[in-house]
């Protein structure tokens, strides 16, 4: 039996569950792969009283494991992309495979760093840099291999997701629920990237990769973060048979790729509408399979090292019977993929929930719905709540047609002119899919 040593670098959430999995199932693990699997090194500034590590040499520079002739695949857990750029770029050059669940690594520094471990011939894995738990990376690399893929959505924010559920199910605070994220470890670190959309869009610019053969653009995305929904527009969502989602949507269109990451209105019957809490869904529309949607934990310190030991594991089984991992990291050669222009922004059609408060006279509706006829921009429904006692303001929402981005951006200048309108137009998309 051929034997795989693995130095694991970062012992946070992440890195005391894969030393939870190793303790729990080693053998099991070794059985699967066919190899002797060895956890042999760990790399942490501080000890985690998660996990016990009394059977592996630590260290409390995680440059000792890349530095460790003993450890032939390094994993990469500390987050962040300085210190981990460094360790990642060393441990390929020193000949080390990589396994890493970083996705602001991968989407921001992966070309590089995938064009240096196919120059070294060493295998880097991420299984866990997209939707935790769910094993999206593999499907889209290797399952769907012989699929032309036409676009990939999903829920690819486990605290996100968690924070809009508990807002809409329980009608708790923002603050109070991202505060319960962080302890159960769905957050990072600094949650803005959570929050912002940032986390979502590296993983989606990861995802468009590997379904249309593009390279790692960490900017692409067109990027709203969950910060924008109020729970009044959790309430009129659901009142108009909506859920509210934090979605990622990478479509082929034409020859472009439209890439975003948004507050999205999702009919409430279908089934990504119902993947609440920290679950994640990523669906995955392509030519031979149809549509497919795999669901399962996007955040947590086991789902997310299931995800690094399911890469050991093919890393074990591989390695031990060939000098080199043949599987291309992002499913084919780096150089091979292609550059496919983006959607601009202002030319991405789709329907529009509109939020205003204007005055309660007579005639206002009028104003409103004019300029949005003069625009060409249909009314699909109208809500008008009633005003509160002794106030001379209502609410009205307006789920708008099919419109070009552009188009909308100009009746909402033109609306928020008109003197009977307070303040700003609050706006969130809508996604119907299609039925499946
Ligand atoms: N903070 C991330 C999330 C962790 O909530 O989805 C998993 O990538």
């Amino acid at each position: 039996m051929g034997s795989l040593k693995i130095g694991v670098c970062g012992l946070g959430t992440v890195g005391s569950g894969v030393v939870n999995i190793f303790n729990a199932h080693h053998g099991l693990i070794q059985q699967r792969c066919d190899a002797d699997l060895q956890l042999v090194h760990i790399g942490a500034r501080r000890d985690n009283p998660n996990c016990d590590t009394s059977s592996y040499r630590v260290s409390r520079d995680v440059f000792d494991v890349v530095r460790d002739p003993d450890v032939d695949v390094v994993v990469e857990l500390m987050g962040g992309t300085t210190v981990a750029r460094d360790l990642v770029t060393q441990a390929i050059e020193a000949g080390k495979h990589v396994v890493t669940a970083n996705k602001a690594l991968i989407a921001e520094y992966g070309n590089e760093l995938v064009a240096l471990a196919e120059r070294a011939q060493v295998a880097l894995r991420f299984e866990a840099a997209v939707a935790g738990g769910i094993p999206i990376i593999k499907v889209l690399r290797e399952s769907l291999a012989a699929n032309v893929v036409s676009g990939v959505a999903g829920i690819i924010n486990g605290t996100g997701n968690f924070i809009l559920t508990e807002m809409a199910n329980a009608g708790r605070s923002f603050d109070d629920v991202l505060a319960e994220a962080q302890a159960l470890g769905y957050a990072e670190a600094d949650p803005t990237f959570d929050i912002d959309g940032t986390d979502a869009a590296h993983k989606l610019v990861i995802l468009a990769s590997l379904a249309f053969g593009i390279p790692l653009d960490a900017d692409a995305a067109v990027t709203e973060g969950i910060d924008k929904v109020t729970p009044e527009d959790l309430e009129f969502a659901n009142e108009l048979g909506f859920c509210v989602k934090h979605l990622g949507i990478a479509r082929r269109n034409g020859n472009a790729i439209d890439l975003r990451v948004h507050p999205t209105l999702i009919p409430a019957h279908r089934q990504i509408a119902r993947v609440d809490g920290v679950l994640n869904a990523v669906m995955v529309e392509a030519d031979a399979v149809g549509e497919i949607v795999l669901t399962g934990p996007g955040a947590g310190s086991l789902p997310t090292a299931s995800s690094v030991c399911g890469d050991l594991t093919d890393l074990g089984r591989v390695l031990t019977h060939s000098k080199v991992d043949p599987t291309p990291t992002l499913g084919v050669p780096c150089d091979q993929l292609k550059r496919l222009p983006l959607v601009p922004r202002d030319a991405v059609k789709g329907v529009w929930y509109l939020r205003m408060v204007v005055e309660d006279r007579p005639g206002v509706m009028a104003e409103i719905t004019g300029v949005l006829s003069e625009r060409g921009i249909s009314i699909e429904s109208l809500i008008q709540r009633p005003p509160a006692a002794g106030s001379s303001h209502v609410t009205v929402v307006i789920l708008t047609d099919a419109v070009v981005c552009g188009q909308l951006d100009s009746a909402i200048i033109d609306m928020e002119s008109l003197p009977a309108l307070m303040g700003s137009v609050v706006r969130l998309r809508v996604e119907s899919f299609k039925e499946a």
